[in-house]
Formats: C-alpha cells, sequence, structure tokens
C-alpha cells in the first residue's frame, strides 16, 4: 500500500465551484438500513470542517435518496461510472481522498473490496485510492460471522483497511447480536483521528487482551445521593475504541457512564470504588494490559444509610469519611507476568511541586508502567472531548502530547504499551 498523505484536511471553501472541487473526505455508503444513519456521520464530519463526498451505491439509494446526500454534503451525488465521464471520477475521487469511510459496510461491499470487483462507483473509488480506509459494518449477526465475512474482513485488515468491529444490540426487526453499525459519532471520531494521523491505527495489538477501566466511581450516603466525581468516562471510551480498532480483544469496567458502549468491547458495569476493585481484579488476572482511566473515589461515607436522610429529622450529622481501597497499588502487586499497567493521574500544581513533580512521584508511589499525567481545572480534561497530557515512563521516559482529541492521546498510550508489550516479548 502506497503511504498515505499526512496533511489535515482542508476546511471546506464557501464556493459554488463544489462540482470540480476537491473532497478530501469520501463516504461509501452500502445498501443497508443503517443507510440512514450515515447521515448523522455525514452531519457530523461537515460539521468539523471537512469536505465530505458522499458516494452511495445503488441499493443504499432505494433507503436514502440522492437529495438527502447532496443537501447534506453540497456536492452532486451519483452511484455509478457513467455520470460526468470526461472527469473520470473513480479515478479523481479516488486519487485525491485523504480518507474513505465506508458505512455502513455491508457484507456485500467487504466482499467486493475484498476481490477487488468495480462494477461501481465506490468499488471502482476503493481500487483507485491510496489514502486510508476505514470500513465500519453492519449486518446481521448470522452474516457477519459467516466464514466468508471473516476471510474478507480478514484479507482487508491485512491489507491495512481499518474495519471496525460492530456493535452489539438490536439490529433490524426484533433481533440482536453483533451487527448493529458503531454509534456515528464514535465513527465520526476514529476518522478524525486517522485524517489527522493516517498511521494510528495499525494492527499491533491484534491478540491482546486490554482491560480498562472508565468513569468515575459513585460511594452511597443513601439511597438517593452520593459523592462523585466529574468524569464522563470519554478518555477510556477513546482507549477501548483505538485499541479495539488496533486489533485488541478490550473489556471495559465503567462505572457511571452515560455514553454508548464502545462497539466490539466487553462491558463490566459497577458503580462503587469497592465494586471496581472486585471487577478489575478479577478481569485483570486474564489482562495483558491495563489501563486504569477512572476516576475512583478516594473516599466513601464511612455509613450508608439504609434511607433517606429527611431533612425535617433536624440538623445532618457530618459526614465521616472512610478510604477506599488504591485499586491500580492492588493491580500493581498481583500483576501477571509482562502485563503492562497504565495508571492516569489528573493533577494541580501546588506550592510545594508542580503538576509533572507530582506526576513523577505518583509513578514511583503506585509502581505502574506509564503514567499519563493531566493537567485538571478551568475546562480541561473532565466533561470535554478533548485532552493534553505527559506519559511518563517508569524507566524515565517521557512523552509530550499536545492538546487535541482524547482519541489522539490514547493513540499516543497505546503506542508506548505496544513498545512495552514488544520489549517484554523480545
Ligand atoms: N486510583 C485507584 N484507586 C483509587 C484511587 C485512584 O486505582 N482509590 C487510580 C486511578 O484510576 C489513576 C491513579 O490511581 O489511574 C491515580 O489516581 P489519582 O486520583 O490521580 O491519585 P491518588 O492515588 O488518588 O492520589 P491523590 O488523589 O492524592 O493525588
Amino acid at each position: 500500500m502506497m503511504q498515505p498523505t499526512h496533511s489535515l484536511p482542508r476546511r471546506r471553501s464557501d464556493d459554488s465551484s463544489h462540482v470540480t472541487s476537491t473532497p478530501r473526505v469520501l463516504l461509501g455508503i452500502g445498501g443497508g438500513i443503517a443507510a440512514y444513519k450515515a447521515c448523522e456521520l455525514l452531519r457530523l464530519l461537515t460539521e468539523s470542517g471537512h469536505d465530505v463526498q458522499p458516494i452511495p451505491t445503488r441499493s443504499a439509494l432505494r433507503f436514502v435518496g440522492t437529495a438527502t446526500w447532496e443537501a447534506l454534503s453540497g456536492h452532486p451525488v451519483a452511484w455509478d461510472v457513467w455520470s460526468a465521464v470526461p472527469d473520470v471520477p473513480h479515478v479523481r475521487l479516488g486519487r485525491t481522498a485523504e480518507l474513505i469511510v465506508v458505512a455502513p459496510a455491508t457484507a456485500d461491499l467487504l466482499a467486493k473490496a475484498a476481490h477487488g470487483l468495480a462494477d461501481d462507483l465506490l468499488s471502482a473509488t476503493l481500487l483507485t485510492a491510496r489514502c486510508p480506509v476505514l470500513y465500519a459494518p453492519a449486518m446481521h449477526t448470522e452474516m457477519w460471522e459467516h466464514p466468508a465475512t471473516r476471510d474478507n474482513v480478514e484479507t482487508l485488515r491485512r491489507r491495512g483497511g481499518i474495519v471496525m468491529d460492530p456493535a452489539n444490540g438490536r439490529l433490524t426487526g426484533a433481533d440482536s447480536g453483533p451487527g448493529r453499525l458503531p454509534e456515528p459519532v464514535e465513527i465520526a471520531e476514529v476518522a478524525r483521528l486517522l485524517l489527522a494521523r493516517p498511521d494510528a491505527l495499525p494492527r499491533d495489538l491484534a491478540g491482546v487482551r486490554v482491560l480498562i477501566s472508565a468513569g468515575g466511581t459513585r460511594e452511597p450516603l443513601d439511597p438517593v445521593r452520593f459523592l462523585g466525581n466529574r468524569s464522563s468516562g470519554r478518555q477510556g471510551w477513546a482507549l477501548a475504541r483505538v485499541a479495539a480498532a488496533r486489533g485488541a480483544t478490550v473489556s471495559v469496567v465503567a462505572a457511571n457512564v452515560e455514553l454508548p458502549d464502545p462497539a466490539g468491547a466487553r462491558m463490566i458495569r459497577v458503580g462503587t470504588a469497592e465494586q471496581m476493585r472486585a471487577a478489575m481484579l478479577d478481569a485483570a488476572a486474564q489482562a495483558d494490559v491495563v489501563v486504569m482511566a477512572a476516576a475512583v473515589a478516594d473516599f466513601r461515607p464511612r455509613d450508608t444509610h439504609e434511607h433517606k436522610i429527611k431533612k425535617d429529622a433536624g440538623e445532618p450529622d457530618a459526614v465521616v469519611l472512610a478510604s477506599t481501597p488504591d485499586i491500580l497499588t492492588e493491580l500493581v502487586a498481583v500483576r501477571r507476568t509482562g502485563q503492562v499497567i497504565v495508571g492516569f493521574a489528573a493533577e494541580t500544581g501546588d506550592a510545594e511541586r508542580d503538576v509533572l513533580a507530582h506526576g513523577r512521584a505518583k509513578l514511583v508511589r503506585k509502581g505502574c508502567d506509564l503514567l499519563v499525567v493531566n493537567a485538571v481545572g478551568e475546562g480541561k480534561a473532565f466533561g470535554v472531548d478533548t485532552n493534553a497530557a505527559v506519559i511518563l515512563g517508569s524507566d524515565g521516559t517521557s512523552v509530550e502530547v499536545g492538546h487535541g482529541p482524547k482519541t489522539h492521546l490514547a493513540a499516543v498510550v497505546l503506542d508506548a504499551v505496544s513498545a512495552r508489550l514488544i520489549g517484554s516479548a523480545g
């Protein structure tokens, strides 16, 4: 495969010369009911400033018509190679694309791409393109699990295509299982990562079992009140998505996260620090990589009231706090040989030490291999889609990751993990 272009996506111009303008993202839409979700994906990509040319297949147009794709993208749309023939559209589109996203990637489209068929504009363009190609599959579970589809996916991945795992859930009609299109926000996140860093998703974690904790624990005071924190789970979700796209088998222990599940990950739901501890220690016994991205409460109310504390019962007692277990330290204490353990540290500087000095001390104290240190406060880290950090290694290394989407930070963290896995295997 030729090297993809490394420049950042260009903003779409406002002039009306769109017929000959150079679209940077091609959105291939297969003929499945999930085609309607590709409208949302198209919107997400254009709203973040990308110029997107939709290329529906003929059968995709039976689900969502040309007018919708043209109105949402601002580009004329064709499904065959017989429109604008002098322009040789499949060659022009393929050569100028920075990224092709195929969503939904039906079983038929995956088969065509794997075998190099070229009987319409999308399949022909897939052959002329030399940029990264991201496939977001959607089909019935039986079709996804069929050996023919498994082989086609394997072929595409071997050639450098990025085939996401489908989500697990409700399919067309009443049945459910793996085969649902990953959420448009998730596809858009992976697409943006590839546009910014075309080499961000090698299959270097194939066969690696990655366990990630995400979200924030809640420690109950009574049936309606708790001590909690601002963690949204976005960083843990980004790690899960990027690890899965790099081939890992991903398990997520999630505390109080209200985001759609990352596609392809095994989900374990918990609420409190104690529940997270039990779930992590149990799952870590089968993991090659453990990432503690969750914000775990350090303290919990010592007494949990069985009934709601009523305000007419007089002035309440002071809440007495008790320490929670330090899960990361326990995970390090029972680590399997060769297991890579990553901690996160949300820090603010104080009068004695700056953020990094706190981070270095914490890395030593916790005994993990990598510590991702981010400064918190003033809208940073919690509840937002972006993050900046320094990744400290127990071997004295330090990698600075500038402000950017949480998927970028996730990719750099997993680069460091991958290097350590290779190091310990060699
Ligand atoms: N952590 C944990 N168990 C806890 C508290 C934290 O496993 N009870 C993990 C977090 O998931 C994170 C790392 O430890 O990966 C550092 O968390 P942080 O809150 O920054 O550190 P603390 O150990 O709580 O220290 P302090 O709050 O005093 O900075």
